[in-house]
């Protein structure tokens, strides 16, 4: 019997997660119970081995739901973007610093300490970043959002430490190719510049066509967080931290990749309005180096064609 937990299933990554576990399983064990969390689903569950749990992460009785029985596995990936958090303190606090600290406290009920992968981000390195980011480039974040994530680490280390779990955070890059507008969010553009040049739609994009950002697949960030979860722990690093592999190219690369994969004619349909401030945080990313990453034996798309093939599967 294989339980895995979801946080966050009904989100861009999430959805791809669990199509992925139902089919594939985990780490060679047939997924037997996943339990979803989410504060709302779309559609009843049609595989009868999956659970929705609906309510929010931030109340202890909604997680008590999910951590009912042996619990095998925990991707968390539920979190209130950037933008939103920034907006509402209180929110962000609640349900990306709060909520994962209530998970991983829970765990103290498990006979056995499950694996747990912890969905970070690049935000917590900030806005000044030097000239090459590495694995010994410390954190800054900007944004309450980046800092909640970046203690979030922390206490996946601490957590792991005290035996409550085994766990491994993942810091993901801009990860495409989100589907529908973006509802808002200020790296909306990076996706939408898939789907717009793949239906031949004009775009307007935010930054200059020499903006450089990093990037990976949905699929391939899938693959990351499968990987963290089932890689010998004693191979991981005493953070239990990870940058993602990235591929890093500009906005400008990007377009050239998808006109020629979609049409000569379709770069002719981008125009760039740059506005300063996407540019700094979304646009103007330096070298990354990710040796023990890579030898963890978490990766990249390889290139660029293959992450526009990965970002548009269906
Ligand atoms: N997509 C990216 O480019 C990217 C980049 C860096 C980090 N991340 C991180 O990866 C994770 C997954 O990203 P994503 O793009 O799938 O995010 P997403 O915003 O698409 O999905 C997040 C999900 O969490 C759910 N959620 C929010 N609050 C909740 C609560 N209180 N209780 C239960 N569920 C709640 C939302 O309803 C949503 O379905 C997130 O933690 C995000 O911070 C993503």
């Amino acid at each position: 019997m294989t339980h895995v937990v979801v946080t966050g299933s009904e989100g861009f990554v999430g959805q791809v997660l669990v199509q992925r576990l139902l089919a594939h399983g985990l780490g060679g064990q047939r997924v037997t119970r996943l339990s979803l969390m989410d504060v709302r689903f779309a559609a009843p569950a049609s595989d009868a081995r999956v659970r929705q749990i609906e309510g929010s992460i931030a109340e202890a009785a909604v997680r008590a739901q999910a951590y009912d029985s042996a619990v095998d596995a925990v991707f968390h990936l539920a979190s209130i973007p950037g933008g939103a958090a920034e907006k509402n303190y209180e929110l962000g606090r609640r349900i990306n610093l709060d909520a994962t600290l209530g998970l991983l406290e829970d765990l103290r009920t498990q006979a056995k300490a499950p694996r747990f992968v912890f969905a970070s981000t690049i935000a917590v390195y900030g806005e000044h970043l030097p000239p090459v980011v590495d694995e010994a480039t410390l954190p800054n974040p900007g944004l309450s959002y980046g800092a909640h994530k970046q203690a979030g680490e922390y206490l996946v280390a601490d957590a792991t430490r005290k035996g409550w779990c085994q766990g491994c955070s993942l810091r993901l890059p801009g990860v495409v190719a989100r589907p529908g507008d973006g509802a808002g969010m200020m790296s909306a553009f990076m996706s939408q510049l898939f789907w717009k040049l793949a239906a031949g739609e004009p775009i307007t994009v935010p930054v200059s066509a020499d903006g450089v950002a990093w990037w990976i697949s949905v699929g391939a960030c899938v693959d990351n967080l499968l990987h963290a979860a089932t890689v010998d722990g004693a191979a991981m690093n005493p953070r239990r931290s990870y940058q993602m592999p990235v591929l890093r190219f500009t906005v400008g690369e990007l377009v050239d990749a998808l006109s020629a994969r979609y049409g000569a004619e379709r770069k002719a349909l981008v125009s760039y309005a740059p506005d300063p401030f996407i540019q700094r945080l979304f646009a103007s990313y330096p070298p990354l180096h990710t040796p023990e990453a890579l030898a963890l034996g978490l990766r990249h798309d390889g290139d660029i064609a293959t992450l526009i093939a990965r970002a548009t599967a269906a």
